[in-house]
């Protein structure tokens, strides 16, 4: 490939022949592709172009819904957006089988969430802690402006802290700010107020005749939230009589299943190399939800994995255990999503998503991804510990690489039926078909 220079300002259709331009061998199929997934209904491809830059297209993934879950007493179906096999059905079975046994429990512990504004101060400590703890509510005060308008809704500023890490990094202070966002996830809300916190901080000390010369000086080096929010926290469980939980396959008692599956977890709680696959199932769940609402994957992701290292360690994000011959699984993770806000309300499908749980507050959404997490990891660990992950994945995977390799509808019953009692490899598939 070339450089190339003012692609930004050209038509979206002027970037696509320069891209066929440079791939003259695939321009055709190139531009085909390319074009065959542009929304027909012009208005809403504008506004998926307008969601980032550089836009040449929509890139599809799968819309599902993983019905029954019953979560606190109210039935769920629940919306997910995920390209790997297996995913939406392990949920729906996993929310099926906890359907018969009493559902899923759920609890919002906390919604706060933090921001900073990172500076390098050059002083006595103990002065700037003077100076912090004389201007606090000044420093608030400053910000009403912009907390006005969310604190009719409930929400605003929690706290401000100083923060002291000079002895981590020469010089370097933070503004810790804690807030409460209600239905919005708060990144510009939080980041409006870091960004005038700022600039009110450095006002106040340059203008502030405590300080030396020296001291007047401060140097903001950025302003933002923490997308860690290990306040933002929701719990969810399940939990029945061991004795309750059936039969599994290759007749494997309830007592046994009971055992690997307690077992299977607290692998995941010693061994980070298990725990990462652990919890990517855990992920698989709720990116799929986070997606499909319209929430932002990275920071949920971001902030799941810094949780479960949080004891310095890496370990599983959810816990077993069979106390009293009672079996109870459950997950505890921070989640800062929203209902209102964002992509949304902008996004058509992300919007269809939060109609079909019932329009959630953000408390809610929190409850619903949490508890699709649990059931996802209950459905890969199930299948663990009792029959291994092969055989349901290669049966929904076979479909993918029959689509891969173009097979006809007919074609596809045959292999369906070839290789119920076979192992299934892309090769083998191929070499079935022709
Ligand atoms: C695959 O996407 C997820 C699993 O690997 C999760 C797990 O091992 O627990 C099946």
């Amino acid at each position: 490939m070339k450089t190339v220079t003012g692609f930004s300002k050209m038509s979206k259709e002027q970037k696509i022949a320069w891209l066929a331009s440079e791939l003259p061998g695939e321009a055709n199929e190139l531009v085909s592709d390319l074009n065959m997934f542009w929304h027909h209904d012009r208005e809403v491809q504008k506004r998926f172009d307008e969601f980032s830059e550089n836009t040449l297209t929509n890139y599809d993934l799968p819309f599902g819904v993983a019905p029954n879950f019953l979560i606190n007493d109210k039935i769920y179906t629940v919306p997910m957006v995920i390209e790997e096999s297996s995913v939406v059905a392990a949920a729906s079975l996993a929310a099926k089988f906890w359907l018969d046994r009493g559902g899923f429990k759920a609890e919002v512990i906390a919604t706060k969430k933090i921001g900073q504004v990172h500076f390098l101060w050059k002083g006595r400590s103990e002065k700037l802690q003077q100076f912090f703890h004389e201007n606090k509510a000044d420093l608030l005060n400053a910000l009403s402006h912009l907390t006005e308008s969310m604190e009719k809704r409930g929400g605003g500023i929690i706290d401000l802290e100083l923060i002291n890490l000079t002895s981590e990094l020469a010089d370097y202070y933070q503004l810790k700010l804690h807030a409460q966002t209600c239905d919005a996830m708060g990144a510009n809300f939080i980041n409006s107020i870091l960004e005038e916190l700022g600039k009110v901080l450095e006002k106040k000390i340059s203008l502030n005749p405590f300080f030396t010369e020296q001291e007047r000086e401060v140097e903001i080096i950025m302003c933002i939230l923490s997308n860690y929010t290990p306040e933002c926290i929701v719990e969810c469980s399940v939990s029945c009589p061991v004795e309750d939980l059936g039969e599994f396959s290759a007749g494997m008692n309830a007592e046994t299943f009971a055992r690997r599956f307690v077992t299977a977890v607290n692998i995941a709680q010693v061994d980070p190399n298990r725990a990462v696959t652990h919890n990517k199932g855990i992920m698989n769940g709720i990116d799929a939800v986070v997606i499909a609402t319209g929430n932002d994957f990275r920071a949920i992701e971001a902030c799941a994995h810094a949780f479960a290292a949080r004891t310095g360690k890496y370990r599983s994000l959810s816990r077993a255990s069979i106390v009293d011959g009672i079996f109870k699984f459950s997950l505890t993770i921070p989640l800062a999503v929203g209902t209102v806000g964002g992509l949304t309300s902008i996004h058509p499908l992300a919007k269809t998503s939060l109609a079909i749980l019932g329009w959630p507050s953000a408390s809610e959404l929190m409850k619903i991804i949490a508890v699709t997490g649990l059931a996802q990891n209950f459905g890969a660990v199930k299948s663990l510990v009792t029959t291994g992950i092969q055989k349901g994945h290669m049966k929904l995977h076979l479909l993918n690489i029959l689509n891969q390799l173009n097979a006809s509808d007919s074609q596809v019953e045959h292999a369906k039926e070839y290789f119920k009692d076979k192992v299934i490899s892309f090769t083998a598939v191929r070499n079935f078909l022709y």
